[in-house]
């Protein structure tokens, strides 16, 4: 694919962060985006590496109607040896493929997708982040820009990948953190787009995530929607719970986002000699291993998230308290090899980081 670069001037380009220590998540955006549009009958066209800056739609673009939009989240990390490095890239782009066509939106070629974000990253390589647990966050996502306010599929769409200097996406960082278990709302249901990476599901979160808040806790952990007994996952993250030298993470069932950290996980606790199941976890089973002991530690994976330590649960108005709110050898030993293989600094015996 032919891709147009937009030279910036040296007026053009902003100041980077200050303090890399500090970035928090997604608040700060580099220089550039790619942007790339589709029309019905032409196919993809107008690959462009341009300026970041407001896109302008008809206020009855299919998007802001009926939500036809889809996303995807990875990282590049700075090499210990100034090498970029991508961790699995070519499973995201397969996963914005699988949500094009939940959505019956266009799919895009997997070797153009990847080579759009290479390019952006390796053309906005100042803005990679080298302090400890920092990286740089690459956003791709496709809007329908059709404008009509009919339901149907609509015949235009843009995508785009944006990018952003990240740290922890929660304020704990590395420290355990409280969910708050959801029993009367639901995130998503079987056939439907739970499995996805659209944004629905998040704005579908955001009442008990809100309410959640407000009364002192990270997240909301969901149950399933027919029975309110099944763990499902946080929204930002899929769920593990360690028994001893088991880890239980519940099975994809078509309403959990099928997460690439997720995935990582399970192959990189086998390797390490645990014990992986993926079945469904009940919340009871969950709160007898609690109270028993036999549930020694549970932790949440995404790409933002990376492993974050759970370090209590509040279901029906009890306090669950989870290896007395504290980081365990199991999550630990996870999330040190995790991170040594995407920042490169250990060796990766499965493949998976791609240096550009
Ligand atoms: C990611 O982990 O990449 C996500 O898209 C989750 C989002 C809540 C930041």
């Amino acid at each position: 694919m032919k891709i147009l670069v937009e030279n910036l001037s040296e007026e053009e380009l902003k100041p980077l962060y200050e303090d890399p220590n500090q970035l928090g998540f997604g608040r700060i955006f580099t220089d550039r985006m790619f942007t790339m549009r589709y029309k019905k009958g032409m196919g993809w066209t107008d690959a462009r590496i341009e300026k970041y800056k407001n896109f302008s739609f008809d206020p009855s673009s299919c998007v802001y109607h009926y939500s036809q939009e889809i996303f995807e989240g990875l990282k590049a990390y700075a090499g210990a040896e100034g090498q970029i490095l991508l961790f699995r890239p070519e499973q995201n782009v397969k996963r914005m493929n699988r949500s094009a066509e939940r959505l019956v939106m266009p799919t895009i070629p997997e070797e153009d997708m990847l080579q759009a974000i290479e390019e952006l990253v390796v053309a906005e390589k100042r803005w990679i982040p080298k302090a400890p647990g920092t990286s740089m966050y690459i956003r791709p996502t496709m809007v329908a820009t059709e404008p009509f306010l009919g339901v149907h599929p609509s015949s235009e769409y843009l995508f785009y990948i944006i990018l952003s200097p990240v740290g922890a996406y929660y304020k704990e960082g590395f420290q355990p953190v409280k969910l708050y278990v959801e029993d009367t709302y639901v995130r998503a249901v079987v056939g439907g787009v739970g499995d996805i990476k659209t944004g629905g599901n998040y704005a579908a979160s955001l009442l008990a995530g809100y309410k959640a808040q407000q009364m002192g806790f990270s997240q909301v952990l969901w149950l399933d929607a027919c029975q309110h007994k099944y763990i499902e996952e946080v929204g930002s993250m899929n769920m593990f719970f360690v028994f001893g030298n088991k880890l239980v993470t519940p099975a994809l069932t078509g309403s959990i986002l099928p997460g690439i950290t997720r995935a990582s996980i399970l192959q990189l606790a086998q390797h390490l000699g645990y014990e992986t199941e993926e079945r469904p976890i009940s919340i009871d089973e969950v709160i007898e291993g609690i109270n028993q002991g036999t549930l020694t530690e549970a932790f949440g994976s995404g790409t933002a998230a990376v492993i974050s330590p759970v370090g209590s649960l509040y279901f029906k108005e009890k306090d669950y308290v989870i290896n007395n709110n504290q980081v365990g050898p199991v999550t630990e030993k996870l999330y040190n090899t995790l991170v040594d293989i995407q920042y490169g600094r250990t060796v990766d015996p499965f493949g998976w980081v791609r240096e550009i």
